[in-house]
C-alpha cells in the first residue's frame, strides 16, 4: 500500500501534508504536477507552473492534444481565479465543454508561478467531452501559456507523459 493510499484511511496524512499523492517533475520541474485519486472516486490534481498565464492539464486518447478532455484555469487580476472543462477536436483552441466537470479548488500566481488546484470525478459520465480515469497507464497531456488569454501555448511549453493516475 502506498503512502497516499493509506492516507485515504488515515485522514491525518493530509493534514500533515499538502503534497499529494503522486508528484511528477515536468519540463525540467516548470510544471509539476500532483495527483491524487480517492477511493471515493475523486481526482485531485494540483499543478506548479513557471507562467503567470494559464495552466492546462488533460487526458489524451493517444498524446495528441486532439480529442483529449482538456482543463484550462489559472489566475489572472481582472479575471480572478477561473477554470473550464474544454475539448478540442483539433490543434487549435479547445472549446468549453457543454457540461463542466471540473471544480476549482484554487489559482493563485505570484510573480513568476501559478498554482492551480481543482477535482472531478474519475468517471464524469459526460460520454461525449470527457475522458474516465482508468487504473491504467494513460496518456496525460499538459500545456502553458505565456497569459491567460486563451491562446496557443507555442511549440516549447506543451507535452504529452503516460501516468497510471491511481498508481499515486
Ligand atoms: C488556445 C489553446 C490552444 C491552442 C491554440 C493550441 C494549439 C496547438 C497547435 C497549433 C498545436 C500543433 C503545433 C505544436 O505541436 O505546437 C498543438 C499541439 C499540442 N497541444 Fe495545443 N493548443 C491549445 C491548448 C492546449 C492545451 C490546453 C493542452 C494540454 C493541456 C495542449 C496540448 C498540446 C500538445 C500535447 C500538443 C502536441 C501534440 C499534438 O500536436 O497534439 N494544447 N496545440
Ligand atoms: C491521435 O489521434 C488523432 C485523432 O484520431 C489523429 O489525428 C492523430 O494523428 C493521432 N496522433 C498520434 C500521435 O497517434
Ligand atoms: C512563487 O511561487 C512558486 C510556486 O509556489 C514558489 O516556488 C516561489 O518560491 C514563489 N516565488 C516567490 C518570490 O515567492
Amino acid at each position: 500500500m502506498t503512502f497516499a493510499k493509506l492516507c485515504v484511511f488515515l485522514t491525518v496524512c493530509l493534514a500533515a501534508s499538502d503534497v499529494l499523492g503522486g508528484t511528477v517533475p515536468i519540463n525540467d520541474g516548470k510544471y509539476i504536477l500532483e495527483t491524487r485519486v480517492t477511493l471515493a472516486g475523486v481526482l485531485t490534481v494540483k499543478v506548479t507552473a513557471e507562467t503567470t498565464g494559464w495552466v492546462g492539464w488533460g487526458l489524451s486518447p493517444n498524446g495528441s492534444m486532439i480529442l483529449s478532455d482538456l482543463v484550462i484555469g489559472g489566475f489572472d487580476a481582472s479575471k480572478g481565479s477561473y477554470i473550464g472543462d474544454r475539448f478540442s477536436a483539433v490543434p487549435g483552441p479547445p472549446q468549453l465543454d457543454a457540461v463542466q466537470n471540473v471544480q476549482l479548488v484554487s489559482a493563485s500566481e505570484n510573480a513568476t508561478h501559478t498554482v492551480l488546484e481543482f477535482t472531478r470525478a474519475v468517471d464524469t459520465g459526460d460520454m461525449t467531452e470527457d475522458i474516465k480515469v482508468e487504473n491504467a497507464v494513460q496518456f496525460i497531456v499538459w500545456a502553458v501559456g505565456p497569459t491567460d488569454e486563451i491562446e496557443y501555448h507555442g511549440p516549447e511549453t506543451r507535452g504529452t507523459i503516460e501516468l497510471n493516475l491511481m498508481d499515486g
